[in-house]
């Protein structure tokens, strides 16, 4: 089963956040990764799949200013504007299938909680990360936390795709550079655990990207720009 609009408006109107798996009072792990990033206040931030996370509030506390939250629900991002009332004027709403999605500005940092696990099939994955090559800025960050392979195989009923640091690696070798990765055990309203992933990666320069791919088919002779970069 795919992952639908109608799915999702009916999660966010009939469950309340302490029932679902995924709520966090505090998104500590997030906010480290924001945190590391050493962003200006200015700079461009999206949240994929945000739902109602409280990722948002922490942000707009922090003093982030260009702040956007994207969602397949609109349901869910009316709890989340509900919830912040005039702060909600400060934030860029998107009602968009995440693989449907057309940027039309760039960003600095690009996080996503527990939506690209939800994307199963390749050409899913393709178009989502080809919209993140085109959305961010060289040298933007690009968060994501997923399933470990520890972790559940199922969310809300919906099939989802784990990863481990390599795979998830792997899939953003193209165009992006690993940063760092962490595990996190997250514990539901439930009282259960959930283990995640989060990885984040760099924007690769264009130039750069140009070089390390051109080097995988020269090896010999790249060799020696590749070890300079
Ligand atoms: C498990 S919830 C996580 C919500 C939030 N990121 C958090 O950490 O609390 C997954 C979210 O992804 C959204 N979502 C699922 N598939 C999506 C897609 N294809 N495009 C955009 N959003 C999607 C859902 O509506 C939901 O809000």
């Amino acid at each position: 089963m795919q992952p639908s609009k109608n799915h999702w408006d009916k999660i966010y109107t009939t469950k309340e956040p302490n029932e679902v798996s995924w709520t966090q009072e505090l998104p500590k792990t997030s906010l480290d990764f924001v945190h590391n990033a050493k962003l200006n206040k200015q700079a461009s931030i999206i949240d994929i799949g945000g739902g109602d996370s409280k990722l948002v509030d922490y942000l707009l506390d922090d003093g982030f200013e260009n702040i956007s939250v994207l969602d397949i629900s609109a349901e869910a991002l009316n709890k989340a504007k509900n919830r912040l009332g005039q702060k909600a004027d400060k934030v860029n709403w998107i009602v968009s299938d995440i693989t449907d999605f057309k940027p039309t500005k760039t960003y600095d940092f690009w996080h996503d909680r527990a939506a690209f696990h939800f994307l199963i099939s390749e050409a899913q994955i393709t178009k989502y990360l080809s919209t993140a090559r085109k959305a961010m800025k060289e040298n933007g960050i690009v968060t994501i936390g997923t399933f470990s392979t520890d972790g559940p195989k199922k969310c809300s009923g919906l099939d989802i795709k784990q990863y481990t640091e390599e795979t998830l690696s792997t899939e953003l070798q193209n165009g992006f550079e690993k940063i760092k990765c962490v595990i996190e055990d997250h514990t539901t309203p439930f009282n259960t655990s959930q283990n995640f992933i989060f990885c984040s990666f760099k924007r690769m320069k264009k130039i750069t990207k140009f070089i390390k791919d051109a080097a995988q088919y020269y090896p010999y002779g790249f060799r020696h720009i590749l070890s300079c970069l």
